[in-house]
């Protein structure tokens, strides 16, 4: 365990619907260190939308960094600003993104072939704001097979400034694939992001995609600073209550699933007086939460049933808590 574990060490992936300010006021019940970040927010958003509907988070979230998504340098900047004032502790730009939307508006990944592009964005939110500015992106697009392509990318943009590289170790595929598929079908080359660190060692690497272990975590961290999860915390949230203790050497959480459902009902009647917020729009994060269990299935079918949504969140709770035991789930015969 080092002395002072990098911020970078573990996180939670920007994800579009799912990281809102719900899910990481849930994610934050379940560990105190894990780097959280929010779904990514366009710099068009921020420019003619509500700042406050993308930008609002709790105070309970920190750390937690929002993720931009855009490639012109003064809207980057203003936006990174706008950030920072509103409390993030960093800001991160999205070079990883393969949705067509996002191709036409010239960011995500395809902003990878144009590295200097995103050096100039670097340098610009950099000169904005004082927090870190770090990048997330992919090892390559489309068939690019080179370990160059994406070492001269990073060098680039390391020059402007940038001293954390989250790296999604497969390539975009721009066209013909869907972004889920672009999740699954690139195949997974994580010696490249090692490869990354050995060649920059100054330089943050925190590799990403489709790690889903703590024995996963534990070796990728013999040769990179941190490891990303996405769809494994969102789908199984209990893991991350491990990762207090197992990454950053705190003592063995004592959390118990029912303190956590406690306090999400508490937040959802707080979020339901403060604005009108429905429990569902918060419940809907928390289904995962008893993954494994006896009751599990039953538990969440009474959370995300429709007919239920007029009454108050503790009695959903309570009629949920009705078939559920911390006994593990049967074994098929
Ligand atoms: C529903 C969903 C939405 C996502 N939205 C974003 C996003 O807004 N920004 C981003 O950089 N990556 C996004 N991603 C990609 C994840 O951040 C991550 O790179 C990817 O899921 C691989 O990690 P995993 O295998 O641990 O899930 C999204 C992934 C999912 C499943």
């Amino acid at each position: 365990m080092p002395a002072s574990p990098s911020p970078w060490r573990l996180s939670v992936a920007p994800m579009m619907d799912w990281t809102d300010r719900h899910c990481r006021y849930l994610h934050r019940l379940l560990t105190k260190h894990t780097l959280l970040y929010t779904e990514m927010v366009t710099t068009g958003a921020l420019m003619h939308g509500s700042v406050q509907r993308h930008l609002r988070f709790n105070a309970e979230e920190h750390p937690v960094a929002l993720q931009l998504g855009g490639s012109e340098p003064d809207d980057l900047a203003r936006a990174a600003k706008m950030g920072e004032d509103w409390g993030y502790d960093e800001i991160n730009l999205n070079c990883g993104c393969p949705s067509e939307r996002v191709q036409r508006g010239a960011f995500g990944a395809c902003l990878m072939a144009e590295p200097q592009t995103v050096a100039d964005g670097v340098k610009a939110m950099k000169d904005a704001v004082s927090l870190p500015v770090t990048v997330k992106h992919r090892i390559g697009i489309d068939k690019t097979e080179s370990y160059e392509f994406v070492r001269d990318f990073v060098g680039t943009v390391a020059e402007a400034g940038c001293e954390v590289f989250i790296v999604h170790a497969r390539n975009a595929w721009l066209q013909g694939l869907s972004p889920k598929e672009n999740r699954e079908i690139p195949p997974l080359r994580y010696e490249l992001a090692h490869r990354l660190k050995r060649d920059f060692p100054r330089l943050t690497i925190a590799v990403n995609g489709g790690i889903t272990t703590n024995a996963q975590i534990a070796e990728h961290l013999q040769h990179v600073d941190g490891v990303m999860l996405g769809r494994e915390a969102y789908h199984h949230p209990w893991l991350l209550t491990t990762w207090d203790e197992a990454f950053y050497g705190d003592a063995p959480s004592t959390v118990t699933r029912e303190w956590v459902e406690d306090q999400m009902v508490r937040y959802m009647e707080r979020a339901h007086a403060e604005d009108g917020c429905p429990w569902y729009a918060i419940a809907r994060h928390m289904l995962g939460l008893r993954h494994g269990l006896r009751g599990a299935r039953k538990w969440r079918q009474v959370w995300s049933d429709h007919r239920l949504k007029p009454l108050p969140p503790r009695e959903v709770w309570a009629m949920a808590q009705a078939h559920v035991s911390d006994e593990p789930e049967a074994l098929p015969a």
